[in-house]
């Protein structure tokens, strides 16, 4: 199993060039289910988690031709993917399948607005807390489909002539259940209202995507989203946003080590809370033309409190990252977590390079330290391994990541991209 291996204390500087996103690359992909024509997405990561969802696609009828890589000036990749379902295969996400990736249980939307029906096995329990799909079993109801669990799955049938255009508040904002409903209701009879929608930036993306394949949607970005359903949709050329994750988490890998870096191909609206934190923490931040330039101070961080939350508040997906950042502060910090009940596995991780961290309920308590030391570390899960590597590089001496699949799924090229920028990173292939 590979292993990260870091050579802590080199400051950052050059430019890492920001992928698109895997959190709206992973929808949209989803979306080609919705249509016979041809759906044609630009600036496609290269993940394991779009590998992942590629084959399962393939699965329920998919055909997908990549166009080869394309190297750009700047070094970067970017995929165009084009997916094309003329007929779906099979309406049946098996277990095997979805268990791997939650995110693949968002076909249900797709297969059943076009098929009237989908088997989609439950996704299961998840390392960062339980995560049920209550709210997707709900949303669908309202738009009149049967749901049904049985033997680990969900059954869910359209009534005869398909789905119907209802109104329906989420309980709770979830980033999940709005895409499932918004390519749900873009093939039902009449017109859909969601209500306390999720408002982040790869929901509107999804949205855009299903305009341009002649969706009438209207509100994405704000909590109420209206949708009036269409009989058929075509098919679309999209450009997949820049990873916001991704772009936060590299500034705050400067805002640790010090330096000074341009993340190029990303946008700072998209995470102005975030943005606003690492500033505040002492790391200038500013937009250039194509991305952002991020200068940081390595020694002179300022404790920060911060508390996730659904966008535009902190991301829970930049929880970590920030956690790994404050174990260096000149003060005490609180990082708190309202979106998953068990997203604190980084803690004794970081610990084991020398972090000071009490967690009390759903608060972590950070006691910075002038200095970490390299040690060797787990990733437990996509966020918490990025913070591990952060930390790793404002550390003196070793610091050996393994289970690196994990950071597989969601950080395209992570070694060459710091490397580029002077610092010691190395992949061990055992
Ligand atoms: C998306 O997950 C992201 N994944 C997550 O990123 C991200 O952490 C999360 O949104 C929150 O921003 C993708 O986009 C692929 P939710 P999702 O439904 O949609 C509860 C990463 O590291 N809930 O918004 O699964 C749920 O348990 C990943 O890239 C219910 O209670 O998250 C959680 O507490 C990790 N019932 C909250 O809502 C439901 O039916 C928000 O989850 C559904 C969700």
């Amino acid at each position: 199993m590979d292993r990260i291996r870091i050579v802590g204390g080199n400051a950052l500087n050059g430019i890492i060039p920001i992928s698109g996103a895997k959190n709206a690359a992973l929808p949209l992909m989803i979306a080609s289910l919705l249509t016979s024509d041809t759906l044609t997405l630009e600036n496609v990561p290269h993940l394991a988690d779009v590998e992942g969802l590629i084959r399962i696609l393939g699965n329920h009828g998919v055909d997908i031709a990549v166009n080869g890589r394309r190297e750009h000036q700047d070094g970067s990749y970017s995929r165009t993917i084009h997916f094309t379902c003329r007929t779906v295969a099979d309406t049946t996400a098996p277990y095997e399948l979805v268990s791997k990736m939650r995110a693949s249980f968002w076909v249900i939307g797709p297969l059943l607005a076009r098929e009237g029906q989908a088997r989609v096995s439950l996704p299961g329990g998840c390392a960062i807390g339980t995560r049920p799909v209550d709210l997707f079993i709900e949303g669908l109801a309202a738009l009149g489909a049967e749901m049904e669990i049985d033997g680990g799955y969900i059954n869910a049938k359209a009534p005869k002539g398909g789905l119907i255009g209802a109104r329906y508040t989420f309980p709770k904002v979830s980033v999940g259940a709005t895409h499932v409903m918004l390519m749900a209701a873009s093939l039902a009879r009449g017109t859909t209202v969601i209500g306390n929608a999720a408002r982040e930036p790869e929901v509107v993306d999804l949205a855009n995507c299903l305009i341009a394949m002649g969706a009438k949607i209207s509100g994405a970005g704000t909590s109420t989203i209206t949708i009036e359903g269409v009989p058929s949709l075509s098919g679309a050329r999209h450009r997949v946003l820049p990873d916001r994750i991704e772009t936060g988490t590299y500034a705050m890998a400067v805002a640790m080590t010090g330096g000074d870096v341009t993340l190029s191909g990303t946008d700072i609206t998209l995470l102005d809370t975030a943005i606003e934190a690492i500033r505040r923490a002492g790391a200038e931040v500013s937009a250039v033309e194509g991305g952002i330039r991020v200068i940081g101070h390595g020694d002179q961080i300022r404790p920060v409190d911060i508390v996730t939350e659904p966008f535009p508040g902190f991301p829970t997906d930049l929880q970590a990252q920030f956690m790994g950042l404050m174990t260096r502060a000149n003060g005490v910090s609180h990082v708190t977590e309202t979106i998953f009940e068990n997203r604190f596995m980084h803690v004794q991780e970081l610990a084991r390079l020398g972090a000071k961290i009490t967690l009390s309920g759903q608060t972590a308590r950070i006691e910075g330290v002038s200095r970490l030391r390299g040690a060797p570390v787990m990733a437990t899960d996509l966020r918490a391994s990025v913070s591990l590597v952060i930390a790793g590089l404002a550390a003196e001496g070793e610091t050996m990541v393994s289970r690196v699949y994990h950071l597989d799924r969601g950080f395209e090229r992570l070694e060459e991209k710091l490397t580029r920028c002077g610092a010691i990173v190395e992949r061990i292939s055992d």
